[in-house]
């Protein structure tokens, strides 16, 4: 059976202490659920988070990561950092880190390759922006993102891989796709999978719908049937919306 996952994505938003208090108040509030809860705060606070979540079911993620082992980088993390902190979940290719750092395909490709020879999970984030949308072109866009930034990986590396499909013109915007959207395209990239790699694989991967997410939306998407949870930005910031959402999992 595949997994049920809601994933927090804090983006550059909450300083230290506002993540212990964060966490704190998941951690008193977190519902029985079926769900993996997964929150990605910032490099900085990782380690703190690992410490704070240590014995609870959330699972801390980071939100990038370099492609290369270590070395002259400035300003960059890499995966053995991430591991000896005790973060075995990294979010890869954002739309953000896309648009506003240049992350082509071939570099997440890149970066994905990196994260699973060291075993982590990776959280593969892709999605159409507006334009693309509008012509028509969202089915070949996605196509080339998973086919360029994911699908070269071994059969054995499925088993690490968590899809999130976001189209950039519902993130942060309000405008969320709406379930039948986040359905039609979810069953497209899983059939995508079942030929490019096998129907096994289509079967167990898990794939989660991002883009503006609320509370009072996110059972009606979570409901659908290739929709297998969610990545979620800003209601991911209030511990009271990010649950409820947990709870929209059924
Ligand atoms: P949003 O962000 O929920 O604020 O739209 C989603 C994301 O960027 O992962």
């Amino acid at each position: 059976m595949r997994k049920k996952i809601v994933a927090g994505n804090w983006k550059m938003n909450n300083d230290l202490q506002q993540t212990e208090a964060l966490l704190d108040d998941l951690i008193a509030n977190t519902p029985e659920t079926i769900a993996k809860i997964v929150v990605a705060p910032s490099f900085v606070s990782l380690t703190t988070a690992v410490a704070k979540t240590h014995g609870t079911n959330i699972i801390v993620a980071a939100q990038n990561m370099h492609q290369a082992e270590s070395g002259a980088y400035t300003g960059e993390v890499s995966v053995n950092m991430l591991k000896s902190a005790k973060v075995n979940t990294v979010i890869l290719g954002h739309s953000e880190r896309r648009a506003y750092f240049g992350e082509t395909n071939a570099l997440l490709a890149k970066k994905v390759d990196t994260s699973l020879a060291h075993g982590l999970t990776v959280i593969f984030c892709f999605g159409e922006e507006l334009a693309d949308r509008q012509s028509g072109n969202h089915f070949n866009v996605v196509e080339s993102q998973l086919r360029e930034g994911l699908f070269h990986i071994a059969q054995s590396g499925w088993d690490s891989v968590v899809l999130a499909y976001e189209p950039v013109w519902a993130i942060g915007t309000g405008e969320t796709a709406s379930p039948e959207q986040a359905q039609e395209m979810h069953a497209f990239i899983r059939n995508l999978i079942s030929e490019a790699v096998s129907p096994a694989v289509a079967e167990e991967t898990s794939i989660l719908y991002g883009g503006s997410v609320k509370p009072d939306n996110a059972a009606e998407i979570f409901g659908k049937p290739d929709v297998d949870g969610g990545l979620i930005g800003g209601a991911a910031l209030k511990a009271a919306d990010f649950l409820a959402i947990v709870n929209g999992i059924q």
